[in-house]
C-alpha cells in the first residue's frame, strides 16, 4: 500500500505523513529532505543553485547530510526550491524515491510531486495545503519557539516565491493529482487535520470517496 501526500510549503503535510506513517505502522519518507540535502551540498560546493550542472553535482552526497539539522533552515528550503527545477536533479532523485515507494508492506511518501509523478499508481492521496497567512504563521511560531526572531512579512514573501516557484516549473509542478482528496488545514488543529486526514485515506483504500 503506498500513500501519497502533496501540498506546498508549511501546509502541514510532514505532520500529517508522520501521524499516517504510525497509524498504518507505515515507513514514511519526507522527499523534501532529498532536495533539501541537495540544497545544502550545493552551498557546500560553494555552486550555483540555478546552474543545473551544479545542482547535479550537488546530488552526490552521504546519508549522514539527511541528518544535518540544517536542512530545516528556510534558507535551505528556498536552495531546495532552486535546485528542484531542473530535471536532471529530478531524475537523480526519482529511484531513491520509487525504491522507497515499492518496498514490501508499504510506505508513505510527503512532497510535491508524489501523487503526479513518482507514485500515480498510490492507492490513496492526498493534497494538503492551507491559507498564505496561516503557512506562514507556522513557519513564525516554529522559528519564535527555537529563540529566533522571524520577520512575518518576509516569510510571507518567502512562501509565495517558494509556492509561485514550485507550482510554475517546467519538470514536475506541485498540482493536486486527479483522485487525489483536498484536505485544506488553514482552521484545524493538529489533531482534527490527522483524523480527517485518516477518514480521507480510509475511505480511499475502501473505494468510498468522503472528499
Ligand atoms: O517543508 P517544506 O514544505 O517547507 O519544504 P520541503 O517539503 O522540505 O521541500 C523543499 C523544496 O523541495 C520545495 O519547495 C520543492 O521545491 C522541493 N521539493 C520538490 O520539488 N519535490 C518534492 N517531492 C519535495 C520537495
Amino acid at each position: 500500500m503506498i500513500i501519497a501526500v502533496d501540498g506546498p510549503a508549511a501546509s502541514g503535510k510532514g505532520t500529517i505523513a508522520k501521524a499516517l506513517a504510525r497509524h498504518y505502522g507505515l515507513p514514511c519518507l519526507d522527499t523534501g529532505l532529498l532536495y533539501r540535502a541537495v540544497g545544502l551540498n550545493v552551498l557546500k560546493n560553494s555552486g550555483d543553485p540555478d546552474r543545473e550542472a551544479d545542482a547535479l553535482t550537488a546530488c552526490v552526497f552521504e546519508d549522514a547530510l539527511l541528518d544535518d539539522p540544517a536542512l530545516r533552515n528556510e534558507a535551505v528550503g528556498s536552495l531546495a526550491s532552486r535546485v528542484s527545477v531542473h530535471q536532471a536533479v529530478r531524475n537523480a532523485l526519482v529511484q531513491r524515491q520509487r525504491d522507497f515507494a515499492t518496498q514490501l508492506g508499504g510506505a508513505i511518501l510527503d512532497g510535491r510531486d508524489i501523487a503526479t509523478v513518482i507514485a500515480p499508481d498510490a492507492n490513496a492521496k492526498l493534497f494538503v495545503t492551507a491559507s498564505v497567512h496561516v503557512r506562514a504563521q507556522r513557519r513564525f511560531n516554529d522559528a519564535a519557539s527555537q529563540g529566533g526572531h522571524p520577520d512575518m512579512d518576509s516569510l510571507i514573501a518567502d512562501i509565495q516565491a517558494r509556492d509561485t516557484r514550485d507550482m510554475s516549473r517546467d519538470h514536475a509542478p506541485l498540482r493536486m493529482a486527479d483522485g487525489a482528496d483536498l484536505l485544506d488545514t488553514s482552521d484545524l488543529t493538529i489533531d482534527a487535520a490527522v483524523q480527517k486526514a485518516i477518514a480521507l485515506v480510509d475511505a480511499q483504500l475502501e473505494g468510498r470517496r468522503i472528499g
